[in-house]
């Protein structure tokens, strides 16, 4: 049984519908749903509806170029697959087939330390793939410090530090759809990155993660003794965190309120994004995640001055309507739609995608 439409999947939505169509209800409210009322979730979404763009005309858009560089590393367009637990709950394949339509695309992609496979199978899926492993702080040094050696090992290369989520928030579809307590994904990365299931039904899911709840800025000091790779710091929504992080020794930060899953009530990504991008300069780059969905979303955020932008749960969708070739369809999506956006502004390269491009807020 097929849910692909007849001439395949054409939009994101398709891809969302199918995926649906083939998933576990738990499984999709775990995916889909956010933290508290879903306030921020819907917010993400909204502050792109609110911005509009200022095309040019007339500039000679035959040829359109998506290459950029992220931390150096030269990327077919500028943007990346977060970092997204449990990919294994909607294929069979989980990150092994991200890794694979992620590196044939050319595309950085970011693997969670809740991995449903090991950080090296991973590697071993895409060897020439870009990839950077997401770190959740454990509160035992030793199996931090495990992971990380591990993830600098097998070729991954940055390390993304997820810092809004010293516990878990609460997420109401997923504690009343059950899948922490039913479902028990297996993770690839070890038994000690996470707590057996049974402790869950005692508080409601919140300590399925270990993390470290008494972490500090001196986590990233401690990181940057640990490895030399490139530290990004996800999660933070202000300009005196980003700075903080850049004075910590970060090389890039990532805008981000996990997708509407952990604070409800914290801003839209793209509402913030200014005030992050002011405070840290030309000291390290900036990206986003959090509600894009469209080429025009991409090229705001760009013009903000993202220099990438992170796709979370549409990667999902795409894993459970079709496995690899799924993915490999949803980023073929995107860049051909940030192409053509590209196009009907004027602008030819991602450099030139400039602050002159974001017209007056809608309302
Ligand atoms: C099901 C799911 C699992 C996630 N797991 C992680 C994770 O393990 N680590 C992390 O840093 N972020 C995680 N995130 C957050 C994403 O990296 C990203 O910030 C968010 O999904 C972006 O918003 P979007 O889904 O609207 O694109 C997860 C998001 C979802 C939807």
């Amino acid at each position: 049984m097929t849910d692909e439409p007849p001439g395949g999947f054409l939009t994101l939505g398709d891809l969302e519908a199918a995926g649906a169509a083939k998933s576990a209800r738990d499984v999709w409210e775990f995916v889909q749903g956010g933290a508290g009322a879903e306030t921020t979730l819907r917010g993400n979404r909204d502050a792109f509806y609110r911005q509009t763009l200022r095309p040019r005309v007339l500039t000679g858009v035959d040829r359109i170029d998506l290459r950029t560089t992220i931390l150096g590393t030269p990327v077919a367009a500028p943007f990346f697959v977060a970092p997204t637990a449990y990919q294994g709950l909607l294929c069979a394949d989980g990150e092994l087939a991200t890794a694979r339509a992620a590196g044939a695309a050319g595309l950085l992609a970011v693997y969670s330390t809740l991995s449903t496979r090991s950080l090296e199978e991973v590697a071993a899926a895409a060897p020439d793939g870009l990839r950077w492993f997401q770190l959740y702080l454990q509160p035992e040094a030793g199996v931090a410090r495990r992971l990380v050696e591990r993830a600098e090992r097998a070729g991954y290369r940055a390390l993304v530090l997820t810092v809004d989520m010293p516990l878990l928030a609460n997420r109401d579809r997923q504690l009343r759809s059950g899948l922490a307590v039913d479902t028990p994904a297996p993770i690839g990365n070890g038994a000690d990155v996470h707590s057996p299931p049974r402790a869950l039904t005692a508080d409601g899911g919140r300590f399925l993660l270990r993390v470290d709840t008494a972490a500090t800025w001196e986590v990233v000091d401690r990181l940057r003794e640990w490895t030399r790779l490139p530290i990004v710091v996800k999660g933070v929504l202000t300009g005196e965190d980003a700075r903080r992080a850049v004075d910590h020794g970060a090389s890039a930060v990532i805008v981000s309120n996990h997708g509407g899953r952990q604070l409800d009530g914290a801003p839209a990504t793209l509402d913030v994004l200014p005030e992050v991008v002011e405070a840290v300069g030309r000291d390290a780059e900036v990206y986003l995640d959090g509600g894009v969905r469209r080429g025009s979303d991409v090229l705001m955020a760009l013009a903000l001055g993202a220099r990438a932008v992170g796709i979370g749960r549409p990667v999902l969708w795409a894993l459970a309507a079709g496995g690899e070739a799924g993915v490999a369809r949803l980023l073929s999506l995107l860049e051909v739609d940030v192409a053509t956006v590209m196009a009907l502004t004027g602008r030819t390269t991602v450099p030139a995608i400039d602050r002159a491009l974001l017209g007056a807020p809608r309302w």
